[in-house]
């Protein structure tokens, strides 16, 4: 599409100036013709007045007439010819339009036929990627997520994994966002790397998935979360014992960060709104917020939303 869809815009604006150029062809015609019928219809009244007989006068007025028709018909015949040229334009640059137009559809369609195949292969991946947890979830003896065992708290969500494509997808953003971001610049390096937090992490698969697929500059990744279960699981199943631990996000202390992970931990809105706050009071300035469904973000004056498509935010002030 990116390359081909400069041809059709200039296509385009070529169809356009070529239109232009012909309308302004058959105005200068329609000009031209009427001055030449308003000089024949002289010579007819002309001819018409005398036709008894020619004075001098006459005959001098009708051959001045008859000069200046013979100039007119050459002017008009070079205007049907700029006209000609003009109708000419048209069609070549209607066909280098249409032709186009064509190459733009047909990239658009292989565009969306590669993003189909994509689509399906991330789903694909997924779900290996899925079963190769649940298959290490089994071997560490973790019980199935479902599990009554997993019950935490009134208003708390139980572990519900964050899409594993939309999470790879957001730490490719914010992978940009960081080489970007001054504050964080390094001289050898994309960025400085930074510490990343999980908030709620569950069993930590998504520390895992983070450092295993490299998609950032990491100095530490850490995660906490309020049920001893997961946490313990977890550590076994993915070899997180020095990172993930058990605390309570309400009352955790976000401050030492650069980055904070935390997707919708309570269905009850006034328990969301109080880690929101406690997460935005107690986060340094400078520092990331990723924070999938969210109770309401934009109550924070300190934080801007850097990208709202991948809810990403940053505490400014
Ligand atoms: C929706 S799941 C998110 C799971 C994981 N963050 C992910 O994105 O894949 C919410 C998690 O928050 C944890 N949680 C709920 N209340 C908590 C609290 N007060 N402190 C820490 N974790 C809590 C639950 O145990 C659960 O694992």
């Amino acid at each position: 599409m990116t390359d081909s869809l400069p041809s059709f815009l200039s296509a385009d604006v070529r169809l356009g100036a070529a239109l232009e150029a012909l309308a302004g062809a058959i105005g200068d015609l329609e000009v031209q013709q009427k001055k030449l019928d308003t000089l024949g219809g002289r010579v007819v009244a002309l001819a018409k007045a005398n036709s008894a007989e020619w004075s001098p006068t006459a005959r001098s007025a009708l051959s001045s007439l008859t000069a200046r028709l013979a100039l007119q018909q050459k002017t008009l015949d070079q205007t049907r010819a700029a006209f000609a040229a003009a109708r000419d334009a048209v069609q070549a640059n209607g066909r280098a339009h249409d032709l186009a137009l064509e190459q733009y559809r047909e990239r658009e369609l292989a565009r969306y036929q590669t993003m189909q195949v994509m689509t399906r292969r991330q789903g694909a991946l997924a779900r290996v990627l899925h079963s190769l947890i649940e298959q290490r979830r089994r071997e560490a003896g973790m019980p199935d997520p479902d599990s009554e065992d997993y019950v935490l708290m009134k208003g708390a969500y139980d572990y519900i994994p964050f899409d594993v494509n939309r999470f790879l997808d957001l730490l490719g953003r914010l992978d940009t966002i960081l080489s970007l971001d001054a504050a964080y610049a390094d001289p050898r390096l994309r960025y400085r790397p930074v510490r990343f937090l999980e908030a709620g992490a569950g069993p930590g698969r998504n520390m895992m998935l983070l450092k295993a697929s490299q998609l950032m500059l990491i100095e530490s990744v850490a995660g906490i979360d309020l049920n001893g279960l997961q946490v313990s699981n977890g550590q076994v199943a993915f070899g997180l014992e020095d990172s993930l631990f058990v605390a309570d996000a309400l009352a955790f202390d976000y401050a030492p960060y650069d980055v904070i992970f935390s997707y919708r931990l309570f269905r009850d809105d006034a328990m969301q709104a109080q880690l929101e706050a406690q997460v935005v009071a107690t986060m340094r300035v400078g520092a990331y917020l990723l924070a999938p469904f969210p109770f309401d973000l934009t109550l924070h004056p300190g934080l801007e939303a850097v990208d709202p498509d991948f809810d990403i935010w940053k505490k400014v002030r």
